[in-house]
């Protein structure tokens, strides 16, 4: 399942995802109240985070975050092209992957604020010094309100198809099903669902069956992953059109001074081009498009995408 992955090391790090208001105990499953499975969470507040890095660790650091729903895993091609010139680090989000999906209120509750803080305490076991972001999709506003916080930590931003219009506030249906009472924990149940449809829907794929079965994985080994998507559907429903206004006004201000790209894959299913190009003048954002590539531009056109990713990266040295 992971041969592709082998020339790079994997970490589990054990970190605390935010300060935590009480201790409510064990979680418990919502449905049946049973105890989790260990996969849910090792403990109350410490919570496990996947990570692969590939490439030296004295080279320049890029750190590469996947969108929802995805996993580090759709980074695969893009990891060793970067590792020749860079130390690239990828990591499944809480509630992704082979990361901890707490179960909502167990610790961590999947808003959008939580995950800001949550990446602070990661950044800070990943990074000691400065380094470059890439982030795609419906993660990009909340890396944007963290790379705010943080200037100084940082050399370059790449965003990857985030929603940047008004238009993209608005989660595609294939998401926002999950937010729905009953159906949303129904169909957050289903791999074919949670899983293979909310990949294929967004962009031109024909994804490989055993590409395909390391994105099912979670949602087919445990429950958690299925309630964790109901979480984050709810709070990407809640605040994702106040964090893209944040992001704007952030990317527009004087005050931001990181060199920013955004790479557009053209043949996006979810995220409409219009007003992106008009957003990136006005915001001196610099725009590459990716006329074959859709809204995971990492998984297919990979390569491509390392070589924008090392192009940008090498000049803003
Ligand atoms: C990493 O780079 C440093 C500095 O260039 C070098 O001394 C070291 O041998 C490299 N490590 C590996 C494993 O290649």
């Amino acid at each position: 399942m992971l041969l592709c992955l082998l020339e790079m090391d994997f970490l589990l790090l054990e970190i605390k995802a935010h300060p935590v208001r009480s201790s409510r105990g064990n979680a418990k499953d919502p449905i049946f109240g049973l105890k989790m499975g260990a996969e849910s969470q090792s403990s109350d507040d410490v919570f496990r985070w996947f990570c692969v890095e590939a490439g030296n660790s004295s080279n320049p650091r890029i750190i590469l975050i996947h969108g929802f729903p995805s996993q580090a895993y759709s980074f695969r091609k893009v990891l060793p092209v970067l590792s020749e010139d860079y130390h690239a680090v990828a990591f499944d989000w809480l509630g992704f992957g082979f990361s901890d999906k707490p179960q909502p209120k167990y610790g961590f509750d999947y808003t959008l604020d939580e995950y800001v803080s949550a990446l602070e305490s990661l950044v800070e076991k990943l990074a000691v010094d400065k380094f470059s972001l890439v982030v795609q999709g419906y993660f990009a506003p909340i890396v944007m309100k963290y790379a705010s916080h943080h200037q100084e930590k940082l050399r370059n931003l790449i965003l990857v198809n985030p929603p940047m219009t008004d238009k993209h506030a608005k989660l595609p249906s294939t998401l926002s099903i999950f937010s729905n009472f009953l159906l949303g924990e129904i169909f957050s149940q289903d791999p074919l669902r949670a899983s293979d449809k909310t990949l294929t829907s967004s962009g031109p794929y024909m994804m490989k069956e055993e590409d395909a079965m390391v994105y099912r994985r979670p949602y087919l080994t445990s429950g958690s992953s299925g309630f964790a998507l109901n979480a984050i559907s709810r709070a990407m429903k809640k605040d994702l059109r106040n964090y893209i206004e944040e992001m704007k006004k952030v990317l527009i201000s004087e005050a931001w001074t990181i060199p920013t790209t955004v790479c557009w894959g053209m043949r996006d299913r979810w995220l409409s081009y219009d007003g992106v190009a008009d957003f990136c003048k006005i915001s001196n954002s610099k725009l590459v498009e990716l006329q074959m590539a859709g809204h995971h531009v990492q998984e297919d056109y990979g390569e491509e995408l390392a070589n924008i990713i090392s192009q940008t990266v090498s000049k803003g040295k």
